[in-house]
C-alpha cells in the first residue's frame, strides 16, 4: 500500500467446503472474480462440519473446469486455521457469499475471528436470490435421492456426482 493506494492487484480468498460447488459458489466466484484482481478458491481439506463426501481431488477437479474460463482465479487448498492460510497466501481480503439473514450470525463472528487472527478483513457478496435456497448439503441430499439437480451445479460437478451415485449403488 502506497499513498493509500494498493500497489499490486487486489488478491482475494473465497474459501469453503465445496462439497459439491454449486451454482450458487459459481455464482460469488464469478462476481468476485470481477472485483478483485486475482482470486484464490481456497477448499478447506478437512471441513470440522463432518467428513466431506467428496474427496480432495474430486473437488479440485469439479472447481478447476467449473472456472476453467476465468483467467484470473486459481484453485487451492489448505489444511487448518483460514487465517494462516490467508497471510501465508499474500491476501489482501477474504470474499464470502450471504445467501438469508440466518447466514450473516455464522459469518459475522467467523469474519471477526479471522480479522483478530489475521488482520484480514472479510467482505460478503449477496448471493443471487435464485440461489438462496441452495446449499451442498441440500444438493446431495436431493440428488442421491434421486431429485434433480441439474439447474443447480455446473455440468463438470453433475457428471462427477452421477459418476458417484453410480459408483454406490453398484456396491
Ligand atoms: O463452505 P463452508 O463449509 O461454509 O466453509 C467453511 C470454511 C471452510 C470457510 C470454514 O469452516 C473455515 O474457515 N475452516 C477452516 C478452519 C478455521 O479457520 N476455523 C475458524 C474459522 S473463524
Amino acid at each position: 500500500m502506497k499513498d493509500g493506494k494498493p500497489t499490486r492487484a487486489t488478491r482475494a480468498v473465497y474459501p469453503g467446503s465445496f462439497d459439491p460447488p454449486t451454482n450458487g459458489h459459481l455464482d460469488v466466484i464469478e462476481r468476485a472474480a470481477r472485483c478483485f484482481g486475482e482470486l484464490l478458491v481456497a477448499i478447506v481439506v478437512n471441513p470440522q462440519k463432518r467428513a466431506p463426501m467428496f474427496g480432495l481431488d474430486e473437488r479440485v477437479a469439479m472447481l478447476k473446469e467449473s472456472v476453467a474460463g476465468l483467467s484470473n482465479v486459481r484453485v487451492e487448498h489448505f489444511r487448518g486455521l483460514l487465517a494462516d492460510y490467508v497471510r501465508a497466501a499474500g491476501a489482501d481480503v477474504i470474499v464470502k457469499g450471504l445467501r438469508v439473514v440466518s447466514d450473516f450470525e455464522s459469518e459475522m463472528s467467523a469474519a471477526l475471528m479471522n480479522r483478530s487472527l489475521s488482520e484480514v478483513d472479510t467482505l460478503f457478496l449477496m448471493s443471487d436470490q435464485k440461489y438462496s435456497f441452495v446449499s451442498s448439503s441440500l444438493v446431495k441430499e436431493v440428488f442421491f435421492l434421486g431429485g434433480d439437480v441439474a439447474a443447480l451445479v455446473p455440468e463438470p460437478v453433475l457428471r462427477v456426482m452421477t459418476e458417484k451415485r453410480t459408483s454406490l449403488q453398484r456396491r
